[in-house]
């Protein structure tokens, strides 16, 4: 049995002669209530709520929190860009929008092994290169197991300052006293589920603790304007344990994800007070450690071989940034058993959507077909502007007729299969030609958005198809030779 922290107890604040105060907390998303609840209003989840004695400290130490500061008109504000500290990794400075900004709290999540940790010891390894110093804190690892990591990942250590430590209160004096030191500190925390404060009520990873961990943090990082990465391990729903509470704290978060079986990492922006959400870093694991990819069209498609049915070339959209990605479909009949429709790396209900339309739009007979949609390299596309890729796939499998050679397809399927138009079509476009496709399926252009392509285009030249309907589209996408 663990250790339980007493001040949880509301004997112990009995004992201490102060009046005992319990609140409810819901332990899936934070809600607390005066009394006890079966099923939360806010995330719905069943036998959630848990007693827990409020710290009678933790009114005072709202109180404390007067600062002096005043209102200010906004037009005698001085406009200022915010300062931002570059960091080695030019993917991260991408996704932060442009770089760290000074006391900012950065919360980056993840699936346990994705490589949060080797992604932020990197990071630090490049920061302390380029003379900052990095004080890096794990709750969850030992001195030694960082060590063998950083030698493998060919890392010095020069500069980085590593704890072992999972108390808060003693990690902030340790962060006051190496802050008194050096200047041109930047922290990382990892992870923030490992992090507890004494005087604060619940289990270490329980909501409150993290929730006050990153409230403390958060104050600290502004006080003394450090920047302060921390991780935070994602529950199998998706949602960083803790969720909304302390998304809400943080200034940006950052989610890494990717397929366990790829060894392609995309680091995505949720929310961002500095910058926009739109980036995305893209990175891949290797046995030395993380490396950027600077092409990532050119990666996705390098299994990549025209002519073959079931295969498809999609410009779709990670962040502002276009991406060339390979769908595959395959389809087989299936007379003894419900259908069956997989999809890996496209959103399912979608797949229905896409099969649905062409079984009734283009007469493809696909009630009695098992159909299994893969993104190659492992990434998670949502887009609509793919549907008529997923269409075109399925088709060619089903028909088993090749796509055209040296074709990209484009274009949001409707219900009565019509083709929409698609955001940044220009980009996408000009991403195709620029990997040297000779021809672009896409729905049809209005004369403003035709005029903008061929601007963009250049001197590259690709051949536009414009289809109306899905029907359309796969008459002109699919070779008539088999
Ligand atoms: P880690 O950073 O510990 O993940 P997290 O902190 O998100 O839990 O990454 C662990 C995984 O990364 C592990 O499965 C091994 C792999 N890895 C490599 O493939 N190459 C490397 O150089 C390193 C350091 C890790
Ligand atoms: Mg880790």
């Amino acid at each position: 049995m663990g250790l339980v922290n007493p001040s949880s107890c509301p004997i112990y604040w009995a004992y201490k002669g102060e009046k005992v105060k319990t609140v409810f907390i819901c332990q899936q998303c934070g809600k607390e209530s005066p009394k006890w609840l079966g099923h939360c209003p806010d995330c719905e989840a069943w036998n959630s709520f848990v007693e827990t004695a409020i710290s009678p400290s933790r009114t005072s130490l709202r109180q404390s929190y007067s600062t002096g500061n005043k209102p200010q008109e906004l037009s005698q504000v001085e406009k200022g860009a915010f300062p931002r500290i570059h960091l080695g990794f030019g993917e991260v400075n991408r996704v932060l929008g442009g770089g760290l900004v000074p006391g900012s709290l950065v919360l980056v999540g993840g699936e346990p092994g994705i490589g949060k940790s080797t992604l932020l010891l990197q990071t630090s390894a490049k920061a302390a290169e380029d003379n900052k110093t990095v004080a890096y804190i794990s709750g969850e690892e030992a001195i030694n197991q960082v060590k063998l990591r950083a030698e493998r990942l060919n890392i010095s250590g020069k500069g980085i300052y590593f704890l072992s430590e999972s108390n808060l209160a003693a990690i902030l004096e340790s962060l006051e006293s190496l802050r008194a030191q050096q200047s041109n500190l930047l922290v990382v925390i990892d992870s923030i589920q490992t992090m507890c404060l004494e005087d604060v009520t619940g289990a270490t990873g329980s909501i409150s603790q993290v929730r006050e961990c990153t409230m403390r943090l958060e104050r600290w990082a502004k006080q003394n304007n450090v920047p302060i990465f921390i991780t935070g391990h994602v529950t199998k729903e998706g949602a960083i344990a803790g969720p909304g509470t302390l998304e809400h704290i943080v200034d940006v978060v950052l989610y890494f994800e990717g397929e366990p079986f790829s060894s392609y990492r995309v680091l995505r922006g949720v929310k961002n007070r500095f910058g926009s959400t739109n980036e995305v870093g893209i990175f891949e694991m290797t046995n030395v450690g993380l490396s950027e990819v600077d092409n990532p069209s050119q990666v996705f498609l390098s299994s990549f071989r025209d002519g073959i049915t079931g295969s498809v070339v999609v410009p779709a959209l990670e962040g502002s940034r276009p991406l060339l990605v390979e769908i595959q479909a395959l389809t087989t009949s299936n007379s003894f058993s419900p259908p069956r429709r997989i999809a890996n790396g496209v959103d399912f209900n979608r797949l229905l959507l896409i099969a649905a339309v062409l079984t009734k739009r283009a007469g493809l007979k696909l009630f009695n077909q098992d159909i299994i949609v893969n993104v190659t390299g492992g990434l998670k596309l949502n887009e609509p502007a793919i549907d008529l890729g997923i269409a075109l796939a399925i088709a060619s499998s089903f028909r088993d007729s090749k796509p055209i050679p040296n074709l990209a397809v484009l274009g949001e399927l409707g219900l009565n299969g019509e083709l929409r138009g698609v955001p940044q079509i220009e980009r996408r476009i000009g991403e195709a030609a620029r990997l040297g496709f000779k021809s672009c399926l896409t729905p049809k252009l209005t004369p403003a958005i035709a005029s903008t392509v061929k601007q963009s285009l250049n001197d590259a030249s690709i051949q536009l198809i414009e289809a109306s309907s899905v029907a359309e589209a796969l008459h002109l996408g699919l070779s008539k030779s088999k």
